[in-house]
């Protein structure tokens, strides 16, 4: 490395989120690109026999195949690491692939796990199907009673999982409580930080030992590509690392450096999210047709001021219910509302510039049961929308649309 460049690296040691989202990690070829260069190359060559041998053996540093290391993907992984100020990450290939290599590099047959049941439909099937049938107990617990998450703890539990704010609720879980309440029992608290990201809550910072990512939500925002992310200390995220080289759900070249542009407009694109989804909550929470806002900005929400501590917005995301004619709280309320509008995407991803509306009780929590559902609070009338970057007069209109076919 030249001398410019380490110079260069070290100025980006202390600098603040926009600058590290726009230049960390960042090492230039021989060309002198400007924009991060794009690997797409599935295994490297060596200057000889002797220097393969070496590769392989770990005794020279370098690239052997892009399972295991690829340069594009390093950037992604050193700048995701500086945003959540963790000491490393590694980029999987998706946000489950994330949230299962976390589990299969740090558990056993025989561990328990303790998971608020407000997470991602997918993250509830993983650990009560998957992770079960490899005899690893999940309990599950509200994720606002931190009573609950004591009294769940056993002598085996090695992981606390956590998605804050919940999805599609908006709950919002007291990260430095849990933490302590992990640590005091020696286990790991760790933080699926979607919906946030970096730019709005840092977990680590807060006392979590281990963050998660689905990529392929804010830190993209575009909707492109599907992408995950693993970021703690070295002693875990080697062991995660580990699994991920051999197991193989890595992230591609192609698609780090999607997320690499899209990470350059992070923040701005953050606090414009959360201002949209804001107006258009405390609009939502004025029109008859509608029962109740889920939105943690807004002052109704009960654990607004908790929000209001640890994160620096709200987010996008926000879920409401609604009442038809004849006081209708059923699916069909709901989905008449979906039907009825125009400018939203009928589509389950969220984290995008365009403004995504969904049915959670039968998309993205459609596979847990009734009973689940309703211990998670998600109702039939229920409707979850990610407040895009569409101007907010026209998103309201929408909603008035969705509101008239009440
Ligand atoms: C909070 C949360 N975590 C994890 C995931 C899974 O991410 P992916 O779809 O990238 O596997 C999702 C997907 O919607 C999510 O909403």
């Amino acid at each position: 490395m030249s001398d410019k460049e380490t110079q260069r690296r070290a100025a980006l040691e202390n600098a603040n989120l926009d600058t590290i989202a726009i230049r960390a990690g960042h090492v230039r070829t021989a060309e002198g690109e400007h924009s991060e260069a794009m690997f797409l190359t599935s295994s490297y060559v060596f200057d000889s026999a002797e220097q393969a041998a070496a590769r392989f053996a770990g005794s020279e540093a370098g690239n052997v195949y892009s399972r295991y290391t690829n340069p594009t993907v390093r950037i992604f992984e050193e700048r995701i690491a500086a945003l959540e100020g963790g000491e490393m990450a590694v980029a999987t290939a998706s946000g489950m692939a994330a949230i299962l290599s976390v589990c299969m590099a740090l558990l056993k047959s025989g561990d328990h796990v303790v998971c608020s049941r407000s997470v991602f439909g997918t993250t509830t099937v993983v650990f009560s199907k998957f992770l079960a049938k490899f005899g690893v107990d999940t309990t599950f617990v509200a994720l606002t009673d931190n009573s609950a998450w004591a009294d769940a703890i056993r002598a085996n539990t090695k992981i606390l999982f956590i998605e804050t704010p919940s999805n599609p609720l908006n709950e919002i879980a007291d990260i430095a409580a849990l933490s302590q309440i992990a640590h005091q029992r020696g286990c790991l608290l760790v933080v699926d930080n979607c919906f946030c990201t970096p730019a709005l809550q840092k977990p680590l910072a807060l006392g979590a030992d281990i963050v998660v990512h689905s990529a392929t939500k804010y830190l993209d925002g575009q909707g492109r590509c599907l992408g995950g992310a693993v970021v703690g200390k070295r002693e875990q995220l080697n062991e995660v690392l580990g699994f991920l080289r051999s197991a193989g759900p890595t992230m591609s070249p192609f698609n780090a450096w999607v997320f690499l542009k899209g990470l350059e407009t992070l923040r701005l694109r953050m606090d414009a999210h959360s201002r949209n989804a804001l107006e258009l909550a405390q609009w939502l929470e004025q029109q008859p047709g509608v029962e109740r806002v889920f939105y943690a900005g807004l002052e109704s929400h009960p654990q607004h001021a908790l929000a209001a501590k640890q994160q620096r917005g709200f987010g996008g995301v926000m879920a409401f219910s609604v009442r038809g004619a004849n006081n209708d709280l059923s699916k069909n309320a709901a989905w008449r509302f979906i039907d009825a509008t125009r400018i939203c995407s009928i589509t389950a991803n969220l984290g995008d510039v365009k403004t995504t509306i969904v049915h959670p009780a039968t998309t993205t929590h459609g596979r847990i049961s009734e009973q689940e559902r309703t211990a998670a609070g998600i109702t039939d009338n229920m409707i979850r929308v990610a407040v895009g970057l569409e101007d907010i007069d026209d998103l309201k209109i929408d909603m008035a649309r969705g509101l008239a076919a009440l």
